[in-house]
């Protein structure tokens, strides 16, 4: 692949944007500048700098973002900023058949939410982890208004109704963690989930956040804010 190609591929711009990044001296591979734009790369593996800033080549992107509290999983926010504004550049400007597409959120989480999100460029993949038929578990450290006991505990893993739907919710796990700290486990994803599960048994969340997606967890170094690339072994446990 040219490299101005493979920079247009990665969201650096348009291709002719993209051309004038090699040709003024802002690429370097290997630590040499590399000023000719239709310079055959090998895609695959390839490490690169833009500007002094180290990029890999990525066919497609899967990153996980620690989402910080106050920020929407939208890319037109209404009231806070976009969860979309904490990545880079290029993530945002991946194309996609020839748009400006970028990576997307993989489901969302409530502005006051916390913790591990996905988002990539890979439409089966969002598919897939949002399919109800995939069922793949999502663990929710959640903080209670109310002194929690065993009934609520019951009740959450026996099913609740919540108001658009006469068939019950349950969580698919369900710990007591603390008098004020339950660990929920769902399978689905309905719009507010857990704080209209917990609302069914008279409590009341005031503090959510996701811990575990499949087999991931959110790592303790990530901190709110910050994202990385996701790896061969993130992505197995995600399946697993
Ligand atoms: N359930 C909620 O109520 N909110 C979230 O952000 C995620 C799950």
């Amino acid at each position: 692949m040219q490299l101005q190609d493979l920079l247009y591929s990665q969201g650096f711009g348009t291709r002719r944007v993209c051309a004038g990044l090699v040709q003024q001296g802002h690429v370097e591979i290997g630590g040499e500048t590399v000023t000719d734009a239709t310079a055959e790369v090998q895609d695959e593996g390839l490490r690169f700098r833009v500007d002094g800033a180290e990029w890999q080549y990525h066919r497609l992107a899967y990153v996980m973002l620690h989402k910080p509290a106050g920020t929407e999983c939208s890319q037109k926010p209404s009231t806070y900023p976009s969860i979309y504004t904490l990545l880079p550049g290029p993530l945002r400007q991946r194309p996609q058949k020839g748009a400006v597409q970028g990576v997307q959120a993989v489901g969302r989480l409530d502005q006051d939410t916390t913790g591990l999100l996905l988002l990539t460029d890979d439409g089966q993949f969002i598919h897939r982890m949002n399919s109800p038929r995939h069922h793949v578990p999502k663990v929710y450290e959640v903080t209670v208004k109310h002194p929690l006991d065993q009934r609520q505990v019951d009740r959450l893993l026996e099913g609740v109704v919540l108001d658009d739907d006469p068939k019950p919710v349950r969580a698919a796990a369900c710990e007591m963690v603390g008098e004020h700290h339950l660990r929920l486990t769902l399978t689905e994803g309905k719009y507010h989930q857990v704080k209209r599960m917990l609302a069914a048994v008279s409590n009341r969340v005031e503090g959510l956040h996701r811990s575990r997606i499949g087999g991931l967890a959110l790592p303790a170094d990530l901190l709110p804010g910050q994202w990385r690339w996701l790896t061969a072994e993130d992505l197995t446990a995600l399946r697993g």
